[in-house]
């Protein structure tokens, strides 16, 4: 039997989305802080690329960051990331720099 309290945090988990382990978090932050920061600076405060802190970011829906990070930009040094990391990965990256939790 599904009681409400095992029911509850399943419902508050599917609106968040899909969020990765505990091991591949810190998969993904090492790779944003070393593979990201080798552009963005490594406190992400800029370099090649444009800064990608909060204030920076606070327009940008984390959709449009994802596709960004997953696709890349054409024409200019920002690599596409599709292969090494999922959809769902791109979109928890770009909460945690919105948040500005990656450090
Ligand atoms: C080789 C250099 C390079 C690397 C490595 C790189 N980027 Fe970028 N990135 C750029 C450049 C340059 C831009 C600006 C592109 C433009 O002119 O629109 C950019 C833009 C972005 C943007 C859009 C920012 C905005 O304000 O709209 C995001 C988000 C981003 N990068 C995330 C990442 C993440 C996450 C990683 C690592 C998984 C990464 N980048 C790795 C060079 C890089």
């Amino acid at each position: 039997m599904l009681s409400l309290a095992t029911a509850l945090p399943l419902t508050v988990l599917a609106l968040a989305g899909p969020v990765p382990d505990g091991a591949r978090q810190s998969e993904l932050l090492h790779l944003v802080l070393h593979d990201c920061g080798s552009c963005h600076g490594m406190t992400l405060n800029g370099g090649l690329g444009n800064p990608l802190l909060p204030d920076v970011l606070a327009g940008k829906p984390a959709d449009a960051l994802a596709d960004v990070i997953l696709d890349g930009v054409p024409g200019t040094p920002m690599p596409p990331w599709r292969g090494l990391i999922t959809r769902d990965e791109a979109v928890w990256i770009a909460d945690q720099l919105k948040e500005g939790l990656v450090e």
